[in-house]
């Protein structure tokens, strides 16, 4: 393998910018010539791709969203926009090609495997959904923005002896609303891999009140519904003066922790491994701290789930 690509796609995630220094360094040190795509899949079938030297990554490990940018394609979903894709690459004499992003920038991987180019998938989302690793890029950063939003929130909750209905991005997932929830000390999480009733809630937070707690925070993932509504389900159902704040896009931008960029160092540096031992429609991932790669197809076929112990241990901590 002498040339490779990398690109970025779907919803950017602090940490890409490392992994795709990675990527151009790894494949650098042994030798191969790196191409990055920009603008994702739709940059790809329009050919917006340029060679990438050791200095075109440099001062971007520290940056949050993607120097390569990124963008969602309908158009790159269908047989012949993956061929215009294919074409692209092999007229750029792109022998395999790596990806970071999450499930639908995965099903792109898949299909160009399919169509006989090889792609190895780096999972970068925030949502850290992705079935086959334990942790996505950006899912670490976006959970501390989570948690320093929590922490200023409790401070007004706290003098105004009000309850705060914190809303979370995640998609379909509730990991950044259970762990930033576990981690901020919220009296409830609600996310859509756990059944709630509104009466739960708030007897909850009837049993904190009558305790001598007058103020509360409660988590609500995308997922699960509006959290807009909720707080108004809560203000009208109860005696408690209620606020609601959606965190929105706040949780995807932002400098990348320690823990995300190296993450994205180690995942980058892998797909390139792959590449080079003639692997290919595999993704990379860790597990138990240690690198790990799964057939990608095999990978899309499973269902990320959260970890019940995690939930099981917030609602104890949480009484
Ligand atoms: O996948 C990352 C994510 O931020 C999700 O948490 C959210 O549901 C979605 O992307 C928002 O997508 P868009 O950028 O298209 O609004």
């Amino acid at each position: 393998m002498r040339k490779i690509g990398v690109l970025t796609s779907g919803g950017d995630a602090p940490g890409m910018n490392a992994a795709v220094r990675a990527v151009v360094r790894k494949g650098i040190h042994h030798g191969i010539e790196v191409y990055g795509i920009y603008h994702g899949y739709s940059g790809l079938m329009n050919g917006d791709i340029k060679k990438l030297e050791v200095g075109s990554v440099g001062d971007i490990v520290h940056r949050g969203g993607t120097m390569l940018y990124s963008a969602r394609s309908e158009e790159f979903k269908t047989p012949e926009g993956q061929q215009k894709g294919i074409e692209q690459l092999r007229k750029h004499g792109i022998e395999g090609l790596v990806v970071i992003g999450g499930d639908g920038s995965f099903q792109g991987a898949k299909k160009l495997t399919e169509q006989g180019f090889p792609c190895i998938g780096v999972p970068g989302t925030i949502d850290n959904d992705i079935p086959g690793t334990d942790f996505t890029i950006g899912f670490d950063t976006a959970l501390n923005t989570v948690l320093g939003a929590i922490d200023k929130i409790r401070d007004t909750a706290t003098s105004h002896d009000r309850t705060y209905v914190i809303e979370t991005m995640g998609r379909n997932a509730g990991d950044i609303a259970l762990w930033a929830g576990l981690a901020g000390g919220a009296e409830s999480i609600l996310i859509p891999e756990v059944e709630y009733k509104m009466n739960d809630i708030i007897e909850r937070l009837n049993r904190a009140y009558n305790r001598g707690k007058k103020h509360s925070i409660i988590i609500v993932a995308e997922g699960v519904g509006s959290g807009v509504e909720i707080g108004k389900e809560i203000q009208e159902r109860t005696s408690f003066e209620t606020r609601v704040s959606v965190l929105g896009y706040i949780q995807r931008g932002g400098s990348p922790t320690a823990a995300d960029r190296m993450l994205a160092s180690r995942l980058g540096a892998r797909a390139v491994e792959l590449l080079m031992n003639g692997k290919e429609g595999r993704m990379v991932g860790i597990q138990d701290n240690q690198l790990v790669d799964h057939d990608i197809i095999d990978a899309l076929s499973q269902k990320h789930s959260i970890d019940h112990g995690v939930y099981t241990l917030s609602n104890e901590l949480s009484i």
